[in-house]
C-alpha cells in the first residue's frame, strides 16, 4: 500500500513536470523575426481576445455543450457588451492607425493583468499573457501613441494615456470672423430670438448651466448642452454622435424644431441677404455667397479656434513639475487607476468613442426617471441593440465650468459625477477622499482661451427643474 502510494506520487510529478515542459512550449512569444504589429496580433488572437470581444466570434467546439456552454455564452456576452475590439485588431494587422481609446483601454487591462480571463487560459493552453507576452504588446502600444501623438512630451511623460491640447488649430481668419458672428447672430432662429450662444455662451464656458436648454418660444429640449469648446478634438459631434463634422453639427440646431425653429436654410439666407453689409462681407470671403454650406463652414472655422490650451495639466505633462499639486497628481494616478482614463483619453479626455452608460451597475434602473428617447444614445442612430444607452464620451476639460453633468443633467455637483461614475463604470466605491482627490485633478484641466484662463460668469444657482 506505501510502495503504491510512492509509486503514484512519482507519476503524479512526472505528469505536472511534463505539463510544465508542454504549456512552456505552447505558450511560446512569437518569432522576433516577425514585426512587432504581427508579434502583437498572434499574442492577442492566441489570448483569445477576438472570441469575446467581437460581434461574431469563432466559439470553441464546448460553447455547443449544455453547462460549460453557457457559462462561455455569458463571458462572450458580457465580454462584447464591454468592448469591441475588432477595429483594434484589423488595425495591428496591418500597422494602421489606431484610437487613443483602444490603445488605453488594451494597455489597462495587461497591466492590470486582467485580460484574458483565467477562466479563458486555463482551457486554452498558451492563451495567458507572459511576462515576455506582456512587454512586447506594452512596448508596441507605446510606440503607437508616440505616433499617433508626435507633441514631444518629455520622454518620462511620453505614455500618459491623458494627452496636452494643442497651442493651435488650423483655421481661415476671415471664415473664422464671419463664424463669429453668425454664431451669436439670432436671424439664425425663426423668431430672431435665439443664436447658438444663448445655449452655448462663451463666456460661460461654452453651455448654458441649465439641465435642458430654453429654445425659441420658450420650449424646452431633453438632453443637456454639451461646450463647445475642445468640440473640435471629438470624433463625431452630438451625445449620438449624429454629426460627422462640425460643420454638419452647425446645420442642426437652425431648424431644429425646439432650437431655434427656422423652417428651412433658405429661410434664413433670405434674411441674411437682405443685409446687404453682410452679404457683401460674406460673398467677399465666400465667393458662391450665402449658402447652407458656407453658413455652417464658416461656424466651423470659428469653432475651430475654440480651444483652451495651457491648463495646469498641461503644463505638468509637459514636464513643469510644480504645476500641480501632490494630491492633485495623486488624484490624476488615481483617475488611471479606476479605469477613468480609459474612456477619458487623449487631448479631450473623452471624445474618441462611444460607450455604455452603466457598464458595471444599471444606471437607468437606479435613477427612477422614466426614460426618454435622449437616453437610448446612439442606439437612435443605429437601432442596433447593443449600442442603446451608449453615448459619445464627453470631453472633461473645463469641467469645472460646465454643470450639470451627464446627458440628462442629472448631477448638479463635481464630486456627485466622479462618485457615480465610479461606482457605475469602473464599479468601485470611491472613498471621500479618494472623490476630492480626483475632484482636484479635474480642476486642473482648466485652460485658456486667447490667453485668458477660462471663467464662467454663470452663478450656481442657475441649475434648474428643466
Ligand atoms: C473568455 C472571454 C474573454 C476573453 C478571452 C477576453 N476577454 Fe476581455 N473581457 C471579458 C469580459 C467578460 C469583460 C467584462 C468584464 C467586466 O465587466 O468586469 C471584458 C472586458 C475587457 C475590456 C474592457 C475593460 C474592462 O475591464 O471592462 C477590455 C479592454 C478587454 N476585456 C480586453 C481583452 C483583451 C485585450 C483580451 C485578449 C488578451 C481579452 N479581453 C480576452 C471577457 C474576455
Ligand atoms: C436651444 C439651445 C441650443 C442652441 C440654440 C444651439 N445649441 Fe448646440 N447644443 C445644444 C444641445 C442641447 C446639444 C446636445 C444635443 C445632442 O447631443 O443631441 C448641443 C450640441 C452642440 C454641439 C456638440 C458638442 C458635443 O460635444 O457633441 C456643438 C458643437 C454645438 N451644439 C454647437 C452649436 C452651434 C454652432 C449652434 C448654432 C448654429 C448651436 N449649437 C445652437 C443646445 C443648443
Ligand atoms: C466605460 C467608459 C467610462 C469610464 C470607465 C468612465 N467614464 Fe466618465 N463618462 C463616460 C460616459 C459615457 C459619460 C456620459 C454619461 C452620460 O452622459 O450619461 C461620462 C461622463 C463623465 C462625467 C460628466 C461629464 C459631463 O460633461 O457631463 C465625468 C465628470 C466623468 N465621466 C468622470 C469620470 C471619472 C472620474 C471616471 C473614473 C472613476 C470615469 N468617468 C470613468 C464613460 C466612462
Amino acid at each position: 500500500m506505501k510502495r503504491l502510494f510512492k509509486w503514484g506520487a512519482v507519476v503524479l510529478l512526472v505528469a505536472a513536470a511534463a505539463m510544465v515542459v508542454v504549456y512552456r512550449a505552447v505558450n511560446q512569444a512569437p518569432s522576433a523575426d516577425l514585426p512587432q504589429n504581427e508579434r502583437v496580433y498572434e499574442i492577442l488572437v492566441e489570448g483569445g481576445c477576438l472570441s469575446c470581444h467581437s460581434a461574431d466570434p469563432e466559439l470553441p467546439f464546448y460553447a455547443k455543450l449544455p453547462v460549460a456552454g453557457k457559462v462561455v455564452m455569458k463571458d462572450v456576452d458580457s465580454g462584447y457588451r464591454a468592448y469591441d475590439i475588432t477595429k483594434f485588431m484589423e488595425a495591428v494587422k496591418v500597422d494602421g492607425e489606431v484610437n487613443a481609446v483602444d490603445l488605453a483601454k488594451v494597455e489597462k487591462v495587461v497591466l492590470d493583468d486582467r485580460m484574458p480571463m483565467p477562466k479563458y487560459y486555463l482551457v486554452h493552453w498558451g492563451s495567458s499573457l507572459t511576462s515576455q507576452k506582456r512587454d512586447i504588446v506594452l512596448d508596441w502600444i507605446k510606440a503607437k501613441r508616440a505616433a499617433l501623438y508626435a507633441d514631444g512630451l518629455p520622454e518620462h511623460r511620453a505614455n500618459e494615456p491623458v494627452r496636452p491640447i494643442d497651442a493651435y488649430v488650423e483655421y481661415d481668419e476671415a471664415k473664422a470672423a464671419l463664424g463669429f458672428q453668425l454664431f451669436h447672430d439670432t436671424r439664425l432662429s425663426v423668431d430672431n430670438t435665439v443664436s447658438c450662444a444663448t445655449c452655448h455662451a462663451l463666456e460661460t464656458a461654452g453651455v448654458d448651466n441649465h439641465r435642458y436648454s430654453d429654445g425659441v418660444g420658450g420650449q424646452v429640449g431633453g438632453v443637456n448642452a454639451p461646450t463647445v469648446y475642445n468640440a473640435v478634438y471629438n470624433f463625431v459631434q452630438f451625445w449620438d454622435g449624429r454629426a460627422a463634422t462640425l460643420a454638419d453639427q452647425a446645420a442642426g440646431p437652425p431648424l431644429n424644431p425646439i432650437e431655434m425653429a427656422s423652417p428651412s436654410f433658405d429661410h434664413i439666407v433670405a434674411k441674411l441677404q437682405a443685409d446687404k453689409q453682410f452679404a457683401k462681407a460674406f460673398t467677399a470671403v465666400y465667393p458662391d455667397g450665402l449658402t447652407q454650406a458656407n453658413i455652417t463652414d464658416a461656424i466651423e472655422h470659428f469653432e475651430r479656434t475654440l480651444i483652451t490650451p495651457d491648463s495646469r495639466f498641461d503644463k505638468w505633462l509637459r514636464g513643469d513639475d510644480s504645476a500641480i499639486t501632490a494630491e492633485e497628481l495623486e488624484g490624476y494616478e488615481l483617475f488611471k487607476k479606476y479605469d477613468c482614463a480609459t474612456c477619458h483619453a487623449g487631448k479631450n479626455l473623452g471624445g474618441l468613442s462611444y460607450e455604455l452608460m452603466g457598464l458595471r451597475r444599471h444606471y437607468f434602473a437606479d435613477r427612477g426617471l422614466e426614460l426618454t428617447v435622449e437616453d437610448n444614445g446612439r442606439f437612435k442612430e443605429t437601432q442596433q441593440e447593443r449600442d442603446r444607452h451608449r453615448f459619445k464620451v464627453p470631453g472633461l476639460r473645463n469641467i469645472e465650468h460646465t454643470w450639470p453633468y451627464y446627458h440628462d443633467g442629472t448631477r448638479e455637483t463635481l464630486d456627485a459625477a466622479v462618485r457615480d461614475m465610479a461606482l457605475y463604470q469602473s464599479g468601485v466605491e470611491l472613498t471621500d477622499e479618494e472623490v476630492h482627490k480626483i475632484e482636484a485633478f479635474l480642476l486642473t484641466l482648466t485652460g485658456e482661451y486667447k490667453g485668458q484662463l477660462l471663467t464662467n460668469s454663470n452663478s450656481r444657482d442657475l441649475i434648474d427643474g428643466h
